[in-house]
């Protein structure tokens, strides 16, 4: 048994917060550079260090697997720098992976390299038709999807993710350049709903992101988020993982670090500062794999 697992525990109780397992898939950012520009992040005229990025990035990794959860690899193929961003690479519930089709050029070949991952990995593939970016712009709230739209993946394909999957879709407008996908501007800190409603599922998010009709839609459905500032949406804070306990995020969020524990939950710092001049941070460089529910 881990030390975190013995710690768990007790831990719950002080916290009431319950870490739930997770099965992430990554990518090591061994040909990352900025060598073209999708996002306001994206400087390529700005030097990047693929070493600092890969020692960043590994401290990610670590953490997650410290935290006891598992992480699966993708090959990183070369001239697919944006790769490492593996969150983009497909949507996976009970064992489906509905695949992505990118939007930029530079992008589009990263579709098809994660969906033969996924069937060489026992998941059963559904090829999109439209034009869509993964969890990116896809998170599951229990047993809703939020689905990002206005910058990258088009409405048409949070139609289709609703078929493939069979459940709600709420669609939600970003309209701010800086956050382009949903997970930079929501961040799911417990997917899981409590018995009959009653402990709604938590998510937190920044409304500035959003047009007035999303905004309306988050304050009504999710009254308890956590709403984070400006300054702390603005570092990425919002681009972060959580297990229902832990919430991995950048060490700048301050703010929101702050909101965080009053809430019960254990913030962890980890600094992806090289990834952020791609545009990505915690939550761009993590997928989760959600397998067949037994
Ligand atoms: N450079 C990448 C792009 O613009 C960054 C992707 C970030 N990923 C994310 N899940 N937000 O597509």
């Amino acid at each position: 048994m881990s030390t975190h697992e013995s710690l768990a525990p007790a831990d719950t109780a002080t916290s009431g917060r319950i870490q739930q397992h997770r099965k992430y898939l990554m990518c090591r950012p061994e040909h990352f550079t900025v060598s073209y520009s999708i996002n306001p992040w994206m400087e390529p005229t700005r030097p990047t260090d693929t070493a600092k990025a890969l020692r960043q990035w590994q401290t990610l990794y670590d953490t997650y697997l410290a935290l006891g959860h598992e992480v699966e690899l993708i090959d990183p193929l070369e001239g697919l720098p944006d790769m490492v961003y593996t969150a983009n690479g497909g949507f996976l519930i009970d064992g489906i992976a509905y695949g992505a089709k990118f939007r930029f050029a530079e992008r589009v070949p990263e579709g098809p390299a994660f969906m033969e991952w996924f069937r060489a990995n026992g998941y059963e593939v559904v090829e999109p038709a439209e034009v869509n970016e993964g969890e990116g712009d896809f998170l599951l709230v229990g047993d809703t999807i939020l689905a990002g739209t206005g910058f990258r993946s088009t409405g048409d394909s949070h139609r289709e993710v609703g078929e493939v999957f069979g459940r709600e879709v709420v669609s939600l407008t970003l309209t701010d350049p800086r956050f382009y996908h949903l997970d930079t501007a929501i961040a799911v800190l417990d997917p899981v709903e409590g018995p009959s409603g009653v402990e709604r599922a938590t998510i937190a998010y920044l409304p500035a992101a959003f047009d007035e009709r999303s905004q309306g839609i988050l304050r009504e459905r999710y009254p308890d988020a956590i709403q984070v500032s400006d300054a702390d949406g603005a570092v990425f804070g919002l681009n972060s993982a959580s297990d229902g306990r832990n919430v991995i995020i950048s060490p700048r969020a301050t703010g929101f670090e702050a909101q965080l524990r009053e809430r019960g939950y254990t913030p962890v710092l980890v600094d992806l500062s090289e990834l952020l001049l791609g545009g990505g941070g915690i939550k761009c460089c993590t997928l989760e794999l959600r397998g067949v529910q037994r």
